[in-house]
């Protein structure tokens, strides 16, 4: 399922690429080497740890992983030297990103006028979301999206599919065929929503545990319990929520928590014994080091040291936060207090599938609140610091020996504002300003390439 993207700015040749792969499995990508080995957190740029560069590298990638990373001059190990380099000098090699929180059937409805949170669902996303009960029209969705995320160079995602087991089925049978690692699991949600969205408890997890029989722990594929936000589950379905969690190993959860003001006092009226609305999900049971709670505006101090204690994470969605109007995630106090914070684009809230998009909301975002975002912090996030978060550090997340090939290459401008720009930022030796130019200018068309497991999924087509 490989697909080449448009390019209508690029005028250049094709680079030369050989053939995918060669017989052994084994490629070598030529180019230079951006990755991450600790948080740069809130430092200056210049002073911010962790930044590994390293210009005019060779990648070795074999079997799906990657074997080594060189310098070019150095010569090759033995029986390397017949394979043919792909030559990506001048563009930037990189991990996959990791989009920790996306609704697949969301592509249906995003970049749509004129509500807030709870008005868009109703409005928007629960009728589109109603047409997934069709297995045809939730393989085409998720076909469509896997092949959405892999031309924005996203590699990994936490996603929301739909409250029918077949959305869910589809996203890991798609991802396991292209040996992608991907999370997630029926969405759970039986009140407060239109018939043919709402499940039942017994029947939800019947349906949860034959997903998990099936696919959790096969290849890349992992299951995520799937609350979609407390409104749209009774007490007894939280409950059993928190008992699939507790009952299979290595499940994560994923849900909404304060993401907006209605939401929240919402919320509060439904569960009024609950402390906070983190609480309601805290008292089952279900915010563990594996909980990826999408947004967390709207938390306080107690919220947020339930959080640091459990190891969950916040997936913070920038361009979702600014379209739905929802308010400004403060991610330096979330860093002060000890919260794991990963980035995500939380289409269709979002209204970019692009990792680099979320970066350069984010910043804004940060910026209103007077915290600078370096670029540095917000690719750590999306890489290193997100594999860390999901526990999967030891599979992705760098360009380093052992990790699975999950990478992408990509140009540092397209388009003749950008390519002025960045030139002045090279020609100023200051690697920061390039990134961030790079960040803040770039999206999906500045994408050359994705490889997952050491294979190309999505190549930039050059016209001519
Ligand atoms: N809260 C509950 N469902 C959703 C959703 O689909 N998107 C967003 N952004 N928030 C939610
Ligand atoms: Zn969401």
């Amino acid at each position: 399922m490989t697909h080449s993207g448009t390019d209508s700015s690029a005028s250049a040749a094709a680079s030369a690429s050989p053939a995918d792969t060669v017989s052994s499995g084994r490629r070598v990508l030529w180019g230079d080497v951006l990755d991450f080995t600790a948080d740069p957190g809130f430092a200056p740029p210049k002073e911010a740890p962790g930044v590994r560069w390293r210009p005019d590298h060779v990648v070795l990638i074999e079997e799906g992983r990657i074997a080594a990373v060189q310098p070019h001059a150095k010569a090759l190990p033995a029986g390397w030297q017949d394979v043919p380099v792909e030559d990506h000098r001048g563009q930037l090699i990189m991990p996959g990103f990791i989009d920790t929180h996306v609704h697949c059937p969301q592509l249906d409805v995003i970049a749509s006028f004129g509500t807030e949170l709870l008005d868009w669902l109703n409005t928007y996303t629960f009728p589109a979301e109603r047409r997934y009960a069709d297995p045809a029209v939730s393989q085409a969705g998720a076909e469509r999206f896997l092949l959405a995320l892999w031309a924005h160079g996203t590699t990994t995602a936490v996603v929301f599919p739909t409250v029918h087991k077949v959305s869910a089925h589809a996203l890991f049978e798609q991802a396991h065929a292209q040996n992608m690692r991907l999370i997630t699991g029926k969405v759970l949600m039986n009140r407060h929503a239109p018939e043919g969205l709402r499940d039942d408890v017994d029947q939800a997890e019947r349906d949860c545990v034959d997903l998990i029989d099936l696919w959790h722990g096969k290849g890349r594929q992992a299951f995520a319990v799937t609350v979609r936000f407390a409104p749209t589950s009774t007490p007894e379905q939280l409950m059993m929520a928190g008992q699939l969690c507790q009952t299979y190993d290595g499940t994560y959860m994923q849900t909404h928590v304060a993401e907006n003001r209605d939401e929240v006092r919402w919320v509060a009226s439904l569960f009024p014994d609950a402390r906070s609305y983190l609480d309601v999900y805290d008292r089952d049971g279900l915010i563990g080091a594996r909980g990826v709670l999408a947004h967390g505006i709207w938390l306080d101090d107690r919220d947020r040291a339930v959080l640091r204690e459990r190891g969950a994470q916040i997936a913070h969605s920038p361009s979702s936060n600014l379209f739905l109007g929802s308010g400004l995630f403060d991610w330096a106090q979330a860093q002060q207090e000890g919260v794991n914070v990963s980035l995500a684009s939380d289409v269709g809230g979002g209204t970019s599938l692009s990792m680099l998009r979320n970066m350069a909301d984010a910043y804004k975002i940060q910026a209103l609140q007077g915290t600078r975002l370096t670029a540095w912090k917000a690719l750590y996030t999306a890489t290193l610091g997100a594999a860390r978060h999901l526990g999967l550090d030891e599979e992705i997340g760098q360009v380093e020996p052992g990790r699975m090939a999950d990478l992408a290459v990509w140009d540092w401008a397209v388009g003749p504002v950008a390519t002025h720009r960045d030139g002045l930022a090279q020609a100023s030796g200051d690697l920061h300003e390039r990134a961030f130019v790079w960040m803040t200018l770039g999206d999906e068309r500045n994408l050359a390439g994705t490889m997952i497991a050491g294979q190309t999924v999505y190549k930039k087509r050059i016209t001519a």
